[in-house]
């Protein structure tokens, strides 16, 4: 090609876009596969730095011709692809396939930068700036590999055919045109002969150091003694904070399960996780510079935990923007002036982050929940009467009356006094 135009710009930027995608989707769908918390963490910041850059290259192919259609999708091969370089036979096998597909990915990054005129396509050189960040994470992901590779069973044994099969994914991916589309000869490697281990195994790997709940009829979970030695403390909130990885997880579940809906609601959901990994990191490191290890608490696992249908994604999503976060509000706004009180103001400000965080997942849940209730439950109704839905079934459980029910429904925070717990501000 003699020069790049406009229009080859933006082809380019979107297959760059299709992968940033695969690869965000990748990294959620690992993320409770994998059996450390740190490692979950971490994946669920990239899974968003890869969302957060298809955000970024998205805003670009849009300000050229051609653009990206509202309804684009993923082309097929590109899908089929990263499907198959996901299904790996261990965590460490994984590893090294992301190693390899973000390799290609940063490949893709500096072929384009190479190839656009400096002055003509500058908004382009800019964004492409993107892939200096993940860059910097290869490493992490290579460290990763060999680390699962000492402590995972069996593990090393299938390794090398499994990174000769993902380089092969690859090689036969050069060969996809420009839109992602497939030569008549290409043909793809068969499955690779063995067992995955993710993603989205049917219930999350608990890490060793995070005991899991064990749920008893009519117990509170986060008023429960043998849950949290602070049951009885505004601390309490912290230990709160640190179950919400299966928080992360459940969403982390929902990214990698719905399909064909708004890019725009990818870029939500992949903040929502991210955020609420980092209300589970914010919350264990408070607990363990308070001198808490997070063997004293017990956590619950995330996932469906048997094969499920589409409506549970639907309702777990309203359930926890409709009836948690909100509810989430009364006690965080009480444990400020709480913490303050006892001249804790860095657990003050833990709050006030998180808060900030919950009010856009409140809204986020406001945009999407109708639409997943419509697309998965067939059900038309208005966000409104969404969260009403979400507040009465989980009242359902809890034996009232016809006329009980609607009274409490009427009060939001009696609402919220059925369904979660208060903390003691008076106790540190
Ligand atoms: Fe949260
Ligand atoms: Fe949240």
């Amino acid at each position: 090609m003699a020069c790049f135009r406009p229009a080859d710009t933006a082809e380019a930027i979107k297959l760059l876009l299709w992968k940033e995608f695969e690869l965000s989707r990748l990294c959620a769908g690992w993320m409770p596969a994998v059996p450390r918390f740190g490692c979950k963490a971490k994946l669920a910041r990239l899974q968003y730095i890869h969302s957060r850059d298809m955000k970024l290259l998205h805003g670009r192919a849009n300000e050229l011709p051609g653009g990206l259609p509202a309804k684009a999708w993923v082309p097929e091969a590109v899908r089929e692809l990263y499907a198959s370089a996901s299904l790996a036979p261990s965590v460490a096998a994984f590893f090294a396939g992301y190693g390899l597909l973000l390799e290609d990915l940063l490949q893709s990054y500096d072929k384009l930068g190479r190839d656009v005129d400096p002055i003509l396509d500058a908004p382009t050189l800019d964004v492409l700036d993107i892939a200096g960040l993940k860059r910097r994470e290869l490493a992490w992901v290579r460290e990763q590999t060999r680390e699962f590779l000492a402590t995972e069973d069996g593990a090393a044994s299938s390794l090398p055919d499994w990174e000769r099969y993902v380089a092969r994914l690859l090689e036969l991916g050069k060969e996809l045109g420009r839109d992602g589309s497939v030569p008549p000869a290409l043909r793809w490697p068969a499955p690779f002969p063995a067992e995955p281990v993710g993603p989205v195994p049917v219930q999350s790997a608990l890490d060793p150091r995070f005991p899991p709940y064990v749920f008893t009829e009519g117990k509170k979970p986060y008023e429960d003694p043998d849950a949290s030695p602070l049951y009885d403390s505004v601390k309490q909130m912290h230990y709160i904070n640190a179950t919400e990885m299966s928080a992360a997880e459940n969403l982390a579940y929902m990214y990698y399960a719905v399909q064909h809906f708004p890019l725009e609601f990818y870029y939500d959901l992949s903040r929502h996780l991210w955020d609420e990994s980092r209300h589970a990191a914010m919350g264990v490191r408070r607990l363990r510079q308070l001198g808490y290890p997070t063997e004293r608490f017990r956590y619950f696992v995330g996932g469906p935990g048997k094969d499920v249908g589409a409506e549970w994604y639907a309702d777990m999503y309203a359930s926890l923007t409709m009836v948690a976060e909100p509810c989430s509000f009364l006690k965080k706004r009480k444990s400020i002036p709480a913490f303050e009180a006892f001249g804790d103001e860095l657990s003050a400000a833990h709050v006030e982050f998180d808060m900030a965080d919950e009010q856009m997942h409140v809204n986020f849940g406001k945009k999407w929940g109708p639409e997943l209730f419509k697309t998965y439950k067939n059900d038309l109704v208005t966000a409104q009467e969404l969260a009403a839905k979400a507040r009465l079934r989980r009242l359902q459980a809890r034996g009232l009356t016809a006329e009980e029910e609607q009274a409490v429904l009427k009060d939001f925070p009696a609402f919220c006094g059925f369904t979660t717990n208060e903390l003691n501000y008076e106790k540190y």
